[in-house]
């Protein structure tokens, strides 16, 4: 079966180890096999958060840069940016037609957001309250998973690689999608999260999951020394070198399976398990990350430079998604009795 595969990434921060790991090296394989792929820049759903031109911009660029400089093909994916597709926010509209408010009410991101206003007025509120405990959540924060339907269904997408914090995003995509084709027999595709299951949380340098909330991160192109410094950051216990240790527990290792061939890692195993300085163990790890690392690092240094090349790019990779999205507008406009 022909499979579009689609996703959007959320221009928030600087790329990390985490995000390479997570979620930008599955992707890129995904797209090796898949018949269709388009990967996106979803600058308008970071706009509830960023109310700073310059800073969204400049984020745009980053993310941007940072898949083509990890080897995005944009001759294989169609890549773009969100807001380069028009098309979007009408089937934004029409699906928020057919989605229930209270689908909406059960968002994660926004019954986070209600109760921590809950929570600063003291645990209990009722009804009259509802205007406090909606403070500070704006209409583009509430109907993000409708947005985020738009953005999927609009190019019939099949598969939609995510992290796990996305699978209720998908499934309401889902929800909304069924709703239409209920009403009016067959006529969205139902799409399917895929989250790489044996993608390995990357720790942060404090063990817990790499996390830009938790500041424990690893930008993906500093300078080698700087990277190697950070490197030497990672929390480790006091055990002496001579003390054989597990690997399969140890953050830097995780770290470093990741970046190096099978071999690699078989032989930094032993070593594990016949005593290993962790200073060595950053020192390993630091090579084959670098190794990795570099030519990337100059690719993204050098599409950094020239921004316009960057637009370029996602003007063209608009361009071609719009072909796509002006058929399934045209054909959802038709559907509900509107020509
Ligand atoms: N919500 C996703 C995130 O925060 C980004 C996103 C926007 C997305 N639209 C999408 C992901 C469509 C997959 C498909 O990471």
């Amino acid at each position: 079966m022909a499979t579009t595969v689609l996703t959007g990434i959320k221009p928030t921060g600087t790329p990390h180890l985490g995000n390479y790991v997570g979620a930008i090296k599955p992707a890129l394989a995904l797209a090796e096999t898949a018949s269709k792929a388009l990967y996106f820049v979803a600058d308008y759903h970071a706009l509830n958060a960023i109310h700073d031109a310059q800073k969204l911009r400049g984020l745009v660029l980053e993310v941007a840069a940072t898949w083509l400089a990890l080897g995005l093909d944009p001759a294989k994916v169609v890549f773009y940016k969100q807001s380069d597709i028009p098309e979007l926010f009408e089937l934004s509209w029409i699906l928020s037609c057919f989605t229930a408010k209270g689908l909406m009410n059960r968002a994660h991101a926004y019954k986070a957001a209600v109760a921590r206003n809950l929570g600063s007025r003291g645990g209990t509120a009722s009804v009259d309250d509802m205007d406090d405990l909606d403070a500070g959540i704006n209409m583009g924060l509430y109907s993000y998973p409708v947005l985020m339907a738009a953005d999927i269904l609009l190019f019939k997408t099949n598969v939609v690689p995510v992290g796990k914090d996305q699978i209720q995003h998908i499934e309401i995509a889902r929800d909304i999608a069924q709703r239409v084709n209920t009403v009016y027999g067959p006529t969205l595709v139902l799409p399917e999260a895929r989250v790489s299951a044996e993608t390995a949380v990357i720790p942060g340098l404090d063990g817990r999951k790499m996390s830009k909330s938790y500041d424990n991160t690893i930008p993906l192109f500093l300078p080698p020394e700087k990277l190697r410094k950070l490197l030497f950051k990672y929390k480790t216990d006091s055990s002496p070198p001579s003390e054989p240790k597990d690997p399969d527990t140890s953050p830097l290792f995780h770290l470093y399976r990741e970046f190096a061939t099978p071999e690699e890692t078989e032989a930094l195993r032993g070593r594990y398990r016949a005593g290993i300085g962790w200073g060595e163990a950053k020192e390993a790890v630091f090579d084959v990350l670098n190794r990795a690392l570099t030519e990337p690092r100059r690719r993204y240094a050098e599409l950094m430079a020239e921004p316009e090349r960057i637009d370029a790019l996602l003007a063209e990779g608009a361009a071609r998604a719009r072909e796509i999205a002006r058929v399934t507008l045209e054909e959802t406009r038709r559907t509900i009795g509107v020509r």
